[in-house]
């Protein structure tokens, strides 16, 4: 039985109590993770990067050749209208379109389905934003080359993190960098990493990673504080533990510094003056964002 508290989830136009919001177990999606979704932070109430979030997942559907259930400005209104039917405050969403309804292995090829569109969303952990320097570990598991399935898409195929993950439990770690199969460093299981050096900001190529939007946020705020940013396919984990600092990004992470990695202090062991300004500018943008967001 729905209860007052459930939060109202979206499915194909309509919104249902978590608890009865269900679709059909032949969704490709579940049987074979073909689908693409976001992560959308929402702060003080409203959406920060909609629209980099909507073309990204507009994106990863041209690039699987799903045929979108909806236009942009519709996805747009239905992310919206979750928001206010929910009065979320603080949280995320998680819009996922599937290819819809699928048959079994011999019919793999199958684009015809008609899509599902589903946005679910949860809360933040109370005081979600704040700093807490985090000790990572290299990832024994190898992040899953473009060439193999294209980083570009915001996939819901997650094996690959999920056993990165697992590995960092193992570790006890509180967080994982994997490395491509030549050994340069990707990106985390669902953030992406930087590092400075010498005052210049460095980060991986959107080769073998997602473009994190976190991460393009991070990068322009930085260039319009005269700070260089580079961007670079060869970064090394012995780079990561020589640098100043370390941070990762992500929309449920905002921007989160590595303290330690494999046990190595990084700079002092203690959050570096770049990480700190970058997430103050980054989260002054998201409560720039709140006040002045259009709801048309
Ligand atoms: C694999 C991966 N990399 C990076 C990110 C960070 O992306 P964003 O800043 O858009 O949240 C995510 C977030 O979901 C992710 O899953």
């Amino acid at each position: 039985m729905a209860d007052k508290k459930e939060f109202q989830f979206y499915i194909n136009g309509k919104f249902y109590p978590s608890s009865e919001a269900k679709i059909s177990v032949m969704d490709r999606s579940f049987l074979y993770g073909d689908a693409v979704m976001e992560g959308i932070p929402v702060w003080q109430g409203a959406p920060f990067k909609l629209d980099e979030h909507i073309d990204r997942l507009f994106d990863g559907m041209r690039i699987l050749l799903i045929e979108p259930p909806a236009t942009k400005q519709e996805v747009r209104k239905a992310i919206l209208d979750t928001i206010k039917v929910n009065t979320l405050q603080q949280g995320w969403l998680r819009p996922q379109i599937t290819r819809g309804e699928g048959q079994f292995a011999d019919k793999w090829d199958s684009l015809t389905s008609k899509a599902n569109f589903v946005i679910l969303l949860g809360l933040y952990p109370p005081n979600w934003e704040q700093l807490t320097g985090q000790r990572a570990v290299i990832s024994p598991i190898t992040r899953v080359p473009s060439k193999c399935v294209p980083s570009a898409t915001k996939d819901c195929n997650y094996l690959n993190n999920i056993l990165a993950s697992i590995e960092k439990v193992h570790a006890k770690a509180d967080a994982a960098i994997m490395l491509d199969i030549d050994g340069n460093v990707v990106e985390g299981i669902s953030y992406n990493i930087f590092l400075v050096k010498n005052g210049v900001l460095i980060t991986p190529t959107t080769r073998n990673c997602l473009a994190g939007i976190t991460r393009a946020a991070v990068m322009d705020l930085a260039r319009q504080q005269g700070i260089p940013v580079v961007e670079s396919d060869s970064i090394q984990v012995a780079d990561l533990y020589l640098a100043d600092e370390v941070f990762a990004t992500a929309s449920a992470k905002i921007c989160q510094p590595f303290i330690e990695i494999d046990g190595r202090k990084i700079g002092n062991g203690k959050p570096g003056p770049v990480t700190l300004k970058l997430r103050e500018l980054l989260l002054a943008e998201m409560t720039k964002n709140a006040k002045t967001f259009k709801w048309d």
